[in-house]
């Protein structure tokens, strides 16, 4: 039951519905009323129904605002913060065309097909955005921030090098290097799809609170709107992710283990912990909102995050949003959804608990 195997564009002598969603078998016909997960059929209309494009958003406000009412420390954070947001999409795309290929279900790979699409949207409006506003030396500032602000690698490689390692060892096994070894592969698919719902439900997530935090001051309203756009599409993102994980795990047992839910709240934990360091040094000095607050919205990220991904609430203090200008300024339709719990009309996972008890969705 290999995950990583040739790429076939049509089977005629299996069923069209996917055996499984990865290291499984399918036609390659793609027959939405013939899927293993129905529920994917509603996200992938979901996701169709936002689309959008960058020219739609007007800036000529925010033209004015990033030279006129931005403080110098405002502006460094706008760029740096977009300079981020923009690698972060960047890996996004990349590591969704990985998950597109690897998958067996034409359904996954549907979804995965859209969610690639939206990325690449994404990266054009971070360029649209800079390109509207930054002269060159800001712009430069802004996306090469990734690669030389050292609170900042720091964050991102605890998930890049999760995401490297799943992607490095698909290569290795593809180039003949290695040979598939399923639980290896499992775990580091694991590792991986947890890092990607942390990069898309956290790092990104808490980077939007800026600019919804620039636009409860009357700055930057243009920004504002179109990164509500974008971190929508995230929401759905999020939704269909930690499905994924859920999928995954309700088809491989062995992954529901005490150990795995362990490294799960560990990693989830960790992140967070990176987080707010960098928020420290970030966003001092701004004061548009408070470090506090940032640090609140994130463990309540956290635990959307978990609640995605069938993982209980880690931060029992933070779960609602405290500061309710987030949802103002930052969403239209309220809180971040959460998968529905029906999904499956079963609770699919159950890590394992030593007492014998399970985890509920
Ligand atoms: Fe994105
Ligand atoms: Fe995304």
């Amino acid at each position: 039951m290999s995950v990583v195997k040739p790429f076939r564009v049509f089977n005629g002598k299996v069923e069209n519905k996917a055996t499984r969603i990865f290291g499984g078998v399918a036609s390659g016909i793609s027959d939405w009323d013939d899927i293993k997960y129905p529920a994917l059929l509603q996200i992938n209309k979901e996701m169709f129904g936002e689309y959008w494009i960058e020219d739609e958003i007007r800036l000529g406000e925010d033209v004015k605002d990033y030279r006129q009412k931005l403080t110098e420390k405002e502006r460094y954070v706008f760029n740096v913060v977009t300079g981020y947001l923009t690698q972060l999409d960047s890996i996004a795309n990349r590591f969704n065309f990985l998950l597109g290929y690897l998958t067996t279900d034409p359904s996954v790979a549907g979804c995965i097909q859209l969610i690639a699409s939206f990325e690449g949207l994404h990266n054009r409006s971070y360029q649209y955005l800079t390109s509207t506003m930054l002269n060159d030396a800001e712009k430069r500032q802004a996306f090469n921030a990734p690669k030389e602000i050292k609170n900042l690698m720091k964050r991102n490689d605890i998930i890049i090098n999760k995401i490297q390692a799943f992607v490095d060892y698909v290569e290795d096994i593809m180039c003949g290097k290695a040979i598939e070894e399923e639980s290896k592969l499992y775990k580091l698919l694991y590792e991986a799809l947890l890092a990607y719902i942390i990069l898309e439900g956290l790092f990104f997530s808490g980077g939007f609170v800026y600019f919804h935090s620039l636009a409860r001051d009357n700055k930057m309203i243009g920004s504002n709107n179109m990164i509500n756009l974008i971190k929508k599409d995230e929401t759905q993102h999020n939704v269909f992710y930690g499905l994924v994980m859920q999928i995954l795990m309700l088809e491989n047992s062995s992954l529901n283990t005490q150990d795995n839910y362990d490294y799960a709240v560990n990693f989830i934990k960790e992140c967070v912990d990176a987080e707010k360091e960098w928020a420290k040094e970030i966003f001092s000095d701004i004061e548009t909102m408070s470090i506090r607050e940032y640090e609140n919205y994130i463990e309540y990220l956290a635990n959307v995050i978990c609640r995605n991904a069938g993982l209980s609430d880690i931060y029992t203090d933070n779960k609602e949003i405290k500061s309710k200008w987030i949802l103002n300024y930052g969403e239209k339709n309220g809180e971040h959804r959460a998968t529905k719990a029906d999904f499956f009309q079963t609770n699919v996972i159950n890590y394992s608990h030593e007492g014998g008890e399970g985890f509920d969705l």
